[in-house]
């Protein structure tokens, strides 16, 4: 049980991404505390993870609300003995397609100040409850926009840009207290739609100025622009978070594990 006795922390565990990934750490012994904005969805994944016999628990939380994120993370480390691993899988809906000429400010910044403001907000709060005599994972999810050279992209690209460097800075600026800082960046994640991820309502205009469903686009489009001509899969995602949050990746820090089939080269 590579994560036995640890206490991770999930932003958004009612998501796609934060589902799975919640599942795998309690599979391989972590005990999970679940955060979000809806008490129904973080439920559901806790009830499957109690099981099969995992511990979870779930909270109300609203990332933007720092009071209330710093306070659920200094209840979680009074209930648990500290907190051990912390992901942030939280979605802000953006447009993806709208060139500079047609892209309003707020449109432009909403990505940028919702993923950065959130990303902001849960790493101070869980960052101070780490460290020392038990090591830290903060663990981050960016998107293959943050290379990408391509129209319509310039909030969504800058935001994934702009999450990958925060996630190197604060890896060094932790290290010496034995915290390790690691992004994923996978691509659009070929069965987080099915799953009610923000990702279907995100993609269906793009699929539908193709003339195809949202399946269709991401197996298409999408996978093709690929080197393995394949998207990844929630399960891929979350084998990944529980590798990189385990002891068995106790010297990868500063870094994003690229887990977009090839999307881009590094
Ligand atoms: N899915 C993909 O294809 C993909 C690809 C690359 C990267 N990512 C990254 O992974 C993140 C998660 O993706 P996903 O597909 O898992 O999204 P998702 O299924 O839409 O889940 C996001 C979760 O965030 C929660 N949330 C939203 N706003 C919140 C707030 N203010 N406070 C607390 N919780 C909030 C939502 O629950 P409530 O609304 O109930 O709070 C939801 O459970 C994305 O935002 C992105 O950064 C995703």
């Amino acid at each position: 049980m590579p994560l036995e006795g640890k206490n991770a922390v999930i932003y958004g565990g009612g998501g796609a991404i934060g589902g799975a990934v919640a599942r795998h750490f309690a599979r391989d012994g972590a005990r999970v505390f679940l955060a979000g904005r809806t008490i129904a969805t973080l439920d559901a994944v806790a009830a499957e993870i109690t099981a099969h016999g995992g511990r979870a628990e779930t909270a109300r939380v609203d990332v933007f609300d720092s009071d209330a994120v710093e306070a659920h993370a200094e209840a979680v480390a009074a209930t648990a003995g500290g907190i051990d691993i912390a992901l942030n899988a939280v979605s802000v809906m953006h447009d993806q397609g709208t060139t500079l000429a047609g892209l309003s400010i707020a449109e432009f910044m909403r990505p940028v100040d919702g993923f950065l403001r959130s990303l902001f907000i849960t790493s101070k709060a869980v960052a101070r409850h780490m460290g020392g005599d038990r090591p830290g994972v903060i663990l981050t999810l960016s998107e293959p926009g943050a290379k990408l050279a391509m129209p319509g992209l310039l909030g969504h690209a800058a935001s994934a840009a702009a999450k990958e460097a925060f996630t190197r800075v604060l890896a060094a600026e932790l290290a010496p207290a034995g915290v390790r800082v690691v992004g994923i960046r996978p691509h659009a994640v070929a069965d987080a739609p099915a799953a009610g991820s923000y990702t279907g309502e995100l993609f269906a205009p793009m699929a539908a100025a193709s003339g195809l469903s949202v399946p269709e686009f991401l197996d298409g489009a999408l996978a093709g622009g690929t080197m393995l001509k394949r998207l990844p899969e929630l399960a891929e995602i979350a084998e990944m978070a529980a590798f990189l949050a385990s002891g068995r990746a106790r010297n990868v820090t500063g870094t994003i594990v690229n887990l977009s089939g090839g999307a881009l080269v590094d």
